[in-house]
C-alpha cells in the first residue's frame, strides 16, 4: 500500500497512529540533528521529522532528498511543539521510521510555490510542474466543481448529454475554421467545429427536446486574454420553447453554479436591450459593477460655442466621475494619453471640473463660459467635486473609446471589485450587422438565428435590414460575455431567405447548408438554445477574472502555440504525401 492517508488530512486526533504517506518533497531542511521535510500531495502538506539521534541512517537518507523527489514514508503522528496555524496539518508532524525514494527529480526550472519565480513561457513549457502549484491546481479542481454543478442542474431538468462530431464540413462564419486533410479523400478537408450549432439543431429535429454537451470548440482567430483557439462550451438546445423559457432556465443554472461553487445567492438577473447597452455603456457587454453611464451631448450646448472639435463631431459623449474634480494635471494627462493610444484612437480628451464651491473650470474655457459649462454639467446631474470627461468624433469609434475610458476609470477608482458579481442579460440584439469593408450584411449572432416575428417580413422583402431585431441574447457578467444564444429559424423558406440576405446564392446555400435545409422539411420543431463559454464562466465564477488560460490544464500561448509540445510543427514528408499535401 502506497499510503494510508493523504498529506492534507492528519490532525491532533490522529496522534500516536502509525501512518504511511506518499508525495513530493516541497522542501527539506537539515537543522543539525533533525531533518524536516515538507511532504506535498494534491490535498496538502504534512511535515516529516527525521531524528539523527534515534535513527542516524534514516536521517542521512533524508538529507539526500531534493526538491520534488517522490517519496514514501512510514511514521508516527506526533503533536508538534511549535504549531503552524497556517497549515491544515500544522498541529502535527510525522516522526519517520522508514523512507523510500519512489523517484528522484531533476531540479525544477522554477519554484513550485504559490508565487513562483518562473516566467510565462517557462511555466507553459513545464505545465505539468506549474499545475503542481496551488493556484493552478485549485483552479482546475474548481473547474471540475463548476462542470459537476452544471451537469447536476441540467440533468435535473431532463437534458440529455449527446456527443456530436469533431470532423465536419468547413462552413466558416464568424471565425476561420481549423481544417484537417483527409487521407481517404485526397485533396479534401474536414473542418473542426467552431461550435456544434447545426448538430444540436438537427438533434431537435430528431426529437431530443433538451440537449446539452460540455464540448470542445475550435476557432482560428486572434487570441486575447479571454480567447483560446480551442475552448469549451456548455452547449444547450431546447425544442418547443420561447426566449423567456430559455432565459429563465439558464438563469437557474447560473444561480445554481454560483451557489454550489461559491456559496453565493445571486439576485434575479436584470435585462437590458442591446440598444440601451450601446447607448449607456457604448458596449454590448457592460460591466454593471459601477455606474458612470454615458450622457449623449451631441446636438446640445456643446455645439453652440464655435469649438471646432465639437462642431465637426458626429458624436459627443461624456461620463461623470464622482468626486474626481481634484484630479491633478498629471492624472488628466495620463487619461488623455490613455484615450490617444492607437488601440483606442481618440484625438483628445475634454474635461470639466465642478469645483467645491460649485463653479466650473474646464480644458475648453476659451470656448465655454461658466453658464454653458453649468448647462452641460446639469445634464450629468453634477455635484461639487465631480469631474466630467468628454470625447468627440466619429460615432462608433468615439463610443468605443468612451467605453474603454469608462472601464479605465472604473479600474482607477477601484469600482471593479473581485467580490462583486453583476450578471446581466443583454436582449434584443440586431439580427444583422453591416460590414463597411465588404459592403454586405453579416449575421450578428449566426445565420440560424430567427428575426423577431414582427420583423420577418422585412427580411423576406429585403427592407430595413439594419433594424431587424432577433430573439438573441447574451449573458454578461462583470463586462465579460459568458454566453450567447437565440431562437432559431425552423423553416426552410425562412432559412433560405436568411442565406440570401447574407449574400449566398441558392447553390452556395445548398452546397454549404443543404443538410439543415433538408432537415427543416421533415418536421422541425420550434427551437432555441444557448452556449456558455465554459472557460470564461469558470474564470469568472472561481476568480472573477477574464484570463482564461489559468483555468485550462494545457492551454496555448498568445501565438497559438503549445509550448510544451512545441506544436504546431512540421509533419514528415511521407505523412504529407499520404495526405496529398505538397
Ligand atoms: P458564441 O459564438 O457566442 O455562440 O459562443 C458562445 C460562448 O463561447 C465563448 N467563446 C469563447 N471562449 C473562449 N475562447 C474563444 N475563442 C471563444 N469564442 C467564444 C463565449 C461565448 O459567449 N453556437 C452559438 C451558441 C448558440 O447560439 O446557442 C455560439 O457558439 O463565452
Amino acid at each position: 500500500m502506497f499510503r494510508t492517508h493523504t498529506c492534507g488530512e492528519l490532525s491532533i486526533k490522529d496522534t500516536g497512529k502509525t501512518v504511511t504517506l506518499s508525495g513530493w518533497v516541497q522542501r527539506a531542511r537539515d537543522m543539525g540533528g533533525m531533518t524536516f521535510v515538507d511532504l506535498r500531495d494534491r490535498y496538502g502538506i504534512t511535515q516529516l521529522v527525521f531524528n539523527a539521534e534515534t535513527n542516524a541512517s534514516l536521517a542521512e537518507k533524508a538529507n539526500t532528498l531534493g526538491r520534488e523527489y517522490v517519496i514514501q514514508v512510514i511514521g508516527t503522528v506526533t503533536e508538534r511543539s511549535s504549531k503552524n496555524p497556517k497549515l491544515a496539518t500544522g498541529d502535527i508532524e510525522i516522526t519517520a521510521t522508514s523512507l523510500e525514494v519512489l523517484n528522484a527529480s531533476a531540479t525544477p526550472p522554477f519554484t513550485i510555490e504559490d508565487n513562483t519565480d518562473g516566467g510565462e513561457d517557462l511555466r507553459m513549457k513545464y505545465r505539468y510542474l506549474d499545475l503542481r502549484r496551488n493556484p493552478l491546481k485549485n483552479n482546475l479542481l474548481n473547474r471540475h466543481r463548476v462542470g459537476k454543478a452544471v451537469r447536476e442542474y441540467l440533468d435535473g431538468k431532463g437534458f440529455a448529454d449527446i456527443e456530436t462530431p469533431f470532423l465536419i464540413k468547413s462552413t466558416p462564419e464568424g471565425a476561420r475554421d481549423f481544417v484537417v486533410p483527409s487521407r481517404l479523400n485526397e485533396g479534401q478537408f474536414y473542418a473542426l467545429p467552431q461550435s456544434p450549432q447545426t448538430f444540436k439543431q438537427l438533434l431537435m429535429v430528431s426529437g431530443f427536446d433538451r440537449y446539452y454537451q460540455i464540448v470542445r470548440c475550435f476557432r482560428d482567430e486572434d487570441l486575447r486574454a479571454d480567447r483560446q483557439p480551442e475552448f469549451t462550451q456548455i452547449d444547450c438546445e431546447m425544442a418547443f420553447v420561447e426566449q423567456e423559457d430559455i432565459l429563465n432556465l439558464f438563469e437557474g443554472m447560473v444561480k445554481h453554479v454560483f451557489k454550489s461553487v461559491r456559496g453565493l445567492e445571486l439576485p434575479e438577473i436584470p435585462r437590458m436591450t442591446y440598444d440601451d447597452a450601446m447607448m449607456y455603456y457604448g458596449n454590448d457587454k457592460p460591466d454593471l459593477r459601477f455606474g458612470m453611464r454615458f450622457v449623449d451631448l451631441t446636438n446640445t450646448e456643446t455645439k453652440q460655442a464655435s469649438f471646432k472639435v465639437f462642431d465637426d463631431a458626429a458624436f459627443i459623449v461624456g461620463i461623470k466621475a464622482d468626486g474626481c474634480a481634484d484630479y491633478t494635471r498629471k492624472q488628466l494627462d495620463e487619461l488623455t494619453d490613455f484615450v490617444k493610444r492607437p488601440q483606442i484612437g481618440a484625438t483628445g480628451l475634454v474635461y470639466i471640473r465642478c469645483n467645491a464651491d460649485g463653479t466650473y473650470k474646464s480644458s475648453v474655457d476659451k470656448f465655454f463660459n461658466e453658464e454653458a459649462l453649468k448647462a452641460i454639467g446639469a445634464r450629468f446631474d453634477t455635484k461639487p467635486n465631480d469631474l466630467i470627461l468628454i470625447l468627440a468624433g466619429a460615432e462608433n469609434k468615439t463610443r468605443k473609446a468612451m467605453s474603454e475610458l469608462r472601464l479605465e476609470m472604473g479600474n482607477r477608482l477601484g469600482l471593479r471589485s473581485k467580490d462583486d458579481f453583476k450578471p446581466l442579460w443583454v436582449v434584443d440584439f440586431p439580427l444583422l450587422e453591416f460590414n463597411e469593408e465588404d459592403q454586405r450584411y453579416y449575421a450578428m449572432h449566426h445565420p440560424f438565428t430567427s428575426p423577431k416575428p414582427e420583423h420577418v417580413q422585412w427580411m423576406i422583402d429585403g427592407v430595413n435590414l439594419g433594424q431587424i431585431k432577433a430573439n438573441a441574447y447574451d449573458l454578461v457578467i462583470n463586462g465579460v460575455e459568458i454566453g450567447g444564444g437565440s431562437i432559431r429559424i425552423h423553416s426552410r423558406s425562412l432559412q433560405e431567405a436568411m442565406f440570401k440576405t447574407l449574400g449566398l446564392t441558392q447553390e452556395e446555400a445548398e452546397y454549404k447548408f443543404g443538410f439543415i435545409l433538408n432537415a427543416f422539411e421533415y418536421g422541425a420543431p420550434p427551437h432555441g438554445g444557448i452556449a456558455f463559454g465554459f472557460d470564461r464562466f469558470c474564470s469568472i465564477v472561481i476568480a472573477n477574472e477574464d484570463y482564461i488560460r489559468e483555468f485550462i490544464a494545457f492551454p496555448k500561448n498568445n501565438a497559438g502555440r503549445d509550448m510544451m509540445l512545441d506544436a504546431p510543427s512540421d509533419i514528415d514528408a511521407k505523412q504529407k504525401q499520404e495526405l496529398g499535401l505538397k
